[in-house]
């Protein structure tokens, strides 16, 4: 087989290049491990900056977005039993919309199974050869027949544990890394959300974050200890322990029921340097990730998928090689800030198991500085609501 782009990993990264290149004429086919239902059942993201959904009309799949997606013009700081608010749309004229990775994820699978585009489900043993050439080309086996796709370009959009990391020589590639000391044990639960607006709570207990997806669909998180697992939390248990987290009048009001869902995520910053080597070019998680605190890891992704395909279209209608070559920079100087946000908004709002008194005094004014000081929650409004690709 031959395409101008292979896109190994069909979670949001991949689909989103893919129906963007396909809407700029450009051929591709996408390589994904694991079957549809199984990357539909993945309960991730719900917080989309304005530059995804631009991103989403300009591939044509943002009518269910627009028509469910909720716009947030703000979200809810707690700590202890004081709660402030940070006005997205005073400081910054930007709202966020609340949407979940799986809604966007089912409908661009929607668009690009309505456009013909080739998804290769269940691939294994994908393998990139020769990106360091101008002919690269992918080998994968589906139920044990061997493949090979012959392409221009190879987008390696497989997350942190695919393969297209890897294929660039130890010798090129430096990873930066920063590991918590904690976990989030998030559950999603059939209820009306606590409040119309994300609250972020930090609290003497730990960390709480009350979200939603729409108003009968709850998501809420705390932070856990990283040996604990989802069995060892009944559901009374996390809504007792996120009521102790949350400020009063909120616990007071929260409605609970059973969960639907409940998992444990690692917390990690992460980056490799350089994204791309030769003609294979690295997207989202398969590059970066976040802890989640800033809800930045699907909006990373979107960032680099916003240079890479301008990037190839540039090269396909212009010839031009510029947005190529420069895709690493463009890409991680964004991606270095949404870093460092997460990082400060992480260390903001969490206990860490080795905080002494000063830390936690330290934590509290800056906390208090947030609350009372409007250059400060206009720099928090900016990188939460994205900042400019
Ligand atoms: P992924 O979504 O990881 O997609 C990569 C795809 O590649 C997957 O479908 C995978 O099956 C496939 N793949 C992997 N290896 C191969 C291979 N060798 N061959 C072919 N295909 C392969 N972000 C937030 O903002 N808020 C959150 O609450 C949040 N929660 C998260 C919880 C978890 C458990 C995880 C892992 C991430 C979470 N994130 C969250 C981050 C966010 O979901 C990711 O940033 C986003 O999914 C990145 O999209 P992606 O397409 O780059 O990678
Ligand atoms: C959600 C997840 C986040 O990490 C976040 O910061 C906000 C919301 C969510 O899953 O709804």
């Amino acid at each position: 087989m031959r395409t101008q782009v292979v896109v190994i990993g069909g979670g949001p990264s991949g689909l989103l290049l893919s129906q963007l290149l396909h809407v700029h004429g450009i051929d591709s086919i996408v390589l994904e491990r694991k079957t549809k239902d199984y990357v539909l059942g993945r309960i991730r993201a719900g917080v989309l900056e304005q530059g995804f959904v631009n991103l989403m009309e300009k591939a044509g799949v943002a009518d269910r977005l627009h028509a469910e997606g909720f716009e947030h013009d703000g979200t809810l700081i707690a700590f202890d039993d004081d709660c402030f608010r940070i006005d997205f749309n005073a400081q910054t004229g930007t709202p966020v919309v609340i949407y979940g990775q799986t809604e966007v994820t089912r409908d661009l699978y929607e668009a690009r199974e309505a456009a013909g585009g080739t998804l290769i489900f269940n691939t294994e043993d994908v393998t990139i050869h020769d990106a360091d050439t101008d002919h690269p080309f992918v080998t994968y086996s589906v139920d044990g027949r061997e493949q090979r796709i012959d392409a221009d370009f190879v987008a390696g959009c497989d997350g942190f544990h695919g393969v297209s990391r890897q294929a660039i020589p130890l010798s090129v590639r430096r990873e930066y890394e920063k590991v918590y000391p904690f976990g989030w044990l998030g559950i999603l639960s059939e209820t009306p959300p606590v409040h119309d607006e994300l609250i972020y709570s930090s609290s003497r207990r730990g960390f709480a974050l009350c979200s939603m997806r729409n108003e009968n669909l709850s998501r809420y998180y705390i932070q856990c200890s990283l040996s604990d697992s989802p069995d060892d939390w009944t559901d009374s248990a996390f809504w007792a322990e996120l009521k102790r987290r949350i400020p009063k009048t909120f616990a007071d009001h929260l409605v609970t029921g059973p969960s639907i869902e409940k998992s444990i995520a690692p917390l990690r910053s992460f980056v490799t340097e350089p994204m791309q080597w030769g003609r294979l070019f690295l997207c989202g998680d398969a590059a970066h990730i976040v802890p989640p605190t800033g809800a930045k890891g699907l909006n990373t992704a979107s960032s680099d998928v916003y240079y890479l395909h301008n990037a190839l279209r540039d090269y396909y209608d212009h010839g031009s090689r510029d947005g190529i070559d420069a895709y690493s920079q463009n890409a991680l100087a964004r991606i270095w800030k949404a870093e460092r946000f997460s990082w400060w908004f992480s260390s903001l709002m969490h206990r860490f198991p080795d905080q002494s008194e000063f830390d936690l005094k330290i934590q509290r004014a800056e906390i208090d500085f947030l609350r009372t000081n409007t250059a400060a929650q206009k720099a928090m409004a900016e990188n939460y609501v994205g900042l400019p690709y």
